[in-house]
Formats: C-alpha cells, sequence, structure tokens
C-alpha cells in the first residue's frame, strides 16, 4: 500500500456496487483503481476512474491490494476471485452462492497465500453477524442459529397476511417495488436462504457444510387459507434458515423451510423486508440481530467496514485479520430431515362423510402421532371439509408415513407446515 492508501478494484457496478462507490467518497484513503461491468455503454449513477468489462484485468492488475467482488453469481467469479488471491490480493464479497459452493476451496486458498476473505455483506446485508461470530463471539459452543434471512419472502409473507392478499399478488407487489427481482425464483423457492444459512453454520459450528445437502422448501406453496388459519391458532408464517447440533449424534440439522412461529416468538414480529438472525449458546444464551437485510446502502455498510478493516491493517501487519479467517478441515456430518423432530401444521381437505375426522385421528395415532390443535369449518359448497391439524412433537418420517396413508383414504393433505 503506497502513501496510506488502499487500492481497490470492484466487480459488479450494480445497486451494491453503486452503494458502495457512493460510501466511499467520504474516505480518502481509499482510491477506486478500476470497476469491471457487464456493459460498458449502460448510463450510471455514479462515476468511476476507469471501466472495463474484463473482470479478469482486476484480478492480475499489480496496483491493486484489494478485490471487492459485489457481482453475484458463481461464473466468472470463482476463476476471477481464484487469480486475485493467487495474485496476493484480499476480497471482499457478498456473493453468497459462491462462498456456500466454494468457499472451502476458495478459504483454503486464500490461506495458503496469506490473505483475508471478508465477507460480511452475504449474509443478511446490513446486519454485522459474520464478524461478531467470528470474533466476539467466539468463545461460544453454539446450539442453534436460526433467522429470517431473505427480505423479498418476508415482505410477502408479511403483505399476504397485513392485506390478506395471495402469494402471486404480493409476489407482483414485491416485483414492482424494486424487492423480488423478474426471475423471484432464488427468493421465494428458499436458494437464498439455503446459501446463507449454509455460510452461518460453517462459522457457528466450524465445520465445513455440503450445501446440496440441506433441505429446502420455499413459500410458493402457502395460500391466503394457511395464513388465516395459522392466525386464528396463534401464529405467523416465516421462512426461517434453521441449523442446529443434535447432541446425540453430534449431527448438523440444517433445513430452509417456512415456519409457523408463535406470536409469542420474537421473531414472529420481524416484518416486511427486515431480517434477523438468532443464536443459542454457551455462555452468552441467545442473542438476536436484527436490521435491513438488502438495499443498496445497507448492504454497502457492511461491505466498505470489510474494505476499512483491511485498510487499518495492511500497512502494520503481513498477516491482515488472523481472526477473521476460516479453517475448518472437518466436515459435517448433516441430518436427513426424515430423522429430525417438529411439530406440524398440516391443512386437510376431506370428502364430508361420517367419521373422517375419526378416520384421521386413527392414522395419526398409528404412526405415534399425537394431535394438539383440530379446527373445521363447516362444510364447503363442493361438500368437503377443510380441516386443521397441529400435532405435538413427532418424528417427520412418521409424519410422512401418516401423509400416505392419508392421501390412501382420500383425505388431500394441502399444506404440510412445521411449527416451532
Ligand atoms: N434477494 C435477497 C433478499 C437479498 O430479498 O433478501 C440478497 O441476498
Amino acid at each position: 500500500m503506497e502513501k496510506n492508501i488502499l487500492k481497490i478494484g470492484i466487480i459488479g457496478l450494480g445497486t451494491v456496487g453503486t452503494g458502495v462507490v457512493k460510501a466511499l467518497r467520504q474516505f480518502k484513503n481509499i482510491e477506486i483503481v478500476e470497476c469491471a461491468v457487464k456493459n460498458l455503454n449502460k448510463k450510471r449513477e455514479v462515476e468511476v476512474n476507469k471501466l472495463t468489462n474484463d473482470p479478469m484485468e482486476i484480478a492480475s492488475n499489480p496496483e491493486i491490494d484489494v478485490v471487492v467482488e459485489v457481482a453475484g453469481g458463481v461464473n466468472p467469479c470463482l476463476e476471477v476471485l481464484k487469480t486475485a488471491i493467487n495474485n496476493k490480493k484480499h476480497i471482499v464479497t457478498a456473493n453468497k452462492e459462491l462462498l456456500a459452493k466454494y468457499g472451502d476451496e476458495l478459504f483454503e486458498l486464500a490461506n495458503k497465500n496469506n490473505v483475508s476473505i471478508l465477507y460480511e455483506a452475504a449474509v443478511a446485508g446490513g446486519i454485522p453477524i459474520i464478524g461478531p461470530v467470528k470474533t466476539t463471539l467466539r468463545g461460544n459452543e453454539f446450539k442453534k442459529v436460526m433467522g429470517i434471512l431473505n427480505g423479498t419472502t418476508n415482505y410477502i409473507l408479511t403483505k399476504m397476511e397485513s392485506d390478506n392478499l395471495s402469494y402471486e399478488e404480493c409476489l407482483k407487489q414485491a416485483q414492482e417495488l424494486g424487492y423480488a427481482e423478474t426471475d423471484p425464483t432464488n427468493d421465494v423457492m428458499g436458494y437464498d436462504t439455503m446459501y446463507k444459512i449454509s455460510i452461518l453454520a460453517n462459522i457457528v459450528f466450524r465445520k465445513q457444510i455440503d450445501y446440496s445437502e440441506i433441505y429446502v422448501e420455499g413459500i410458493t406453496k402457502i395460500t391466503s387459507e394457511d395464513i388465516k388459519c395459522a392466525d386464528e391458532l396463534g401464529y405467523k408464517i416465516k421462512l426461517l434458515g434453521l441449523a442446529q447440533k443434535i447432541e446425540e449424534n453430534a449431527s448438523l440439522d440444517i433445513r430452509v423451510h417456512p415456519v409457523l412461529v408463535s406470536k409469542e416468538n420474537t421473531i414472529s414480529k420481524i416484518d416486511k423486508a427486515t431480517n434477523t438472525v438468532y443464536l443459542e449458546g454457551y455462555p452468552v444464551g441467545e442473542v438476536m440481530f436484527t436490521g435491513p437485510g438488502a438495499g443498496e446502502a445497507p448492504t454497502a455498510s457492511s461491505v466498505i467496514g470489510d474494505i476499512l478493516a483491511i485498510a487499518n491493517e495492511i500497512s502494520l501487519t503481513d498477516t491482515i485479520l488472523p481472526s477473521q479467517r476460516v479453517k475448518t478441515e472437518e466436515k459435517a456430518v448433516q441430518e436427513n430431515i426424515l430423522n429430525t423432530k417438529n411439530s406440524y401444521y398440516m391443512a386437510l381437505s376431506a370428502k364430508n362423510i361420517r367419521g373422517v375426522i375419526g378416520v384421521i385421528g386413527s392414522i395419526c395415532a398409528s404412526n405415534n402421532i399425537n394431535l394438539q390443535s383440530i379446527i373445521q369449518r363447516g362444510i364447503a359448497k363442493d361438500n368437503t371439509a377443510f380441516i386443521v391439524v397441529i400435532t405435538d412433537t413427532t418424528l417427520e418420517a412418521d409424519i410422512q408415513n401418516a401423509i400416505k396413508e392419508l392421501i390412501s383414504k382420500d383425505i388431500k393433505v394441502k399444506n404440510l407446515i412445521r411449527v416451532i
């Protein structure tokens, strides 16, 4: 670093990249040498010294100390960041997909090259969570990490509840407001949350996580009826990413799916695009971090925090931020969802015939399922009954067997949602 000026190259000048350029204007010790973009002719909100459409140019530019990657996706970012690391550049990235899929390889390469990869912006946008888990909370033995890690889906679920609208109507609103992308698959199918919980589980439990073994369900099957029934029973529906230690066999139960959260639980009160991360461990007990999970300025806050952390140390030491580096050699044993235990909300539709509730009850009983609540609101015009049950804590495999039996008796299972 010359004259205490940290020289950076930025890959991606979309929403987050633009926010980073704006937020860095006040820091005279950071110089943006060059930015890589897809389209050189696009009109931009911010001006930068030099634009290129070749991100490899940034990875190989000898003037650059730190590569800031806010482009997203695996290609070409994986090869670009590997080249940058081999060229001894520190990395700041917001790329959750890349880290969830190739983090182990990138962290190992970074350790070999004595450079740091910082990624506070990759999980829950503006909420500081990666840094605190790796530093101030490091002395804890964690049991659980879970949270609302996707603003788009939380916005949709909140609107379905408050405005009594369908999933499709709320998705359209979220797209109009710029929360949801034109192709919302990553958010609504739960993949974005899967990448984030995989990254969190890696640092919280210090084990390598195989993201492809994480059970994932999105929010596309949630209906207004589910939201109303949940409300009546004292719950809200949230999409959660969850990772917890199963003490008996030291495995990790990691999953992403909608959850009925009791209205008494603070997580149920996290509305719209806000994110939250809850941690349970010893000696800290329970802690929750809440704030803006996406957006130009909040995400830029996390990115520039990481850039400044490097700037603060680069002229002082040869080993920058060792406490922030990731070194996990052991692979986690990841539990199959069928072996997990949960309480369940089951929405059923059955023909209006005598004894049908009895049939449901005996199928549940023969599969070790104890019922906690049951709602039936009259009979629909097509002579079917809509029945909702909440079970006691039950093995997932038992619930899945019961579902097969219910279907064989002509009872439709419209939805199954886990309850916390
Ligand atoms: N699309 C994400 C969200 C933000 O809606 O929270 C980036 O991961």
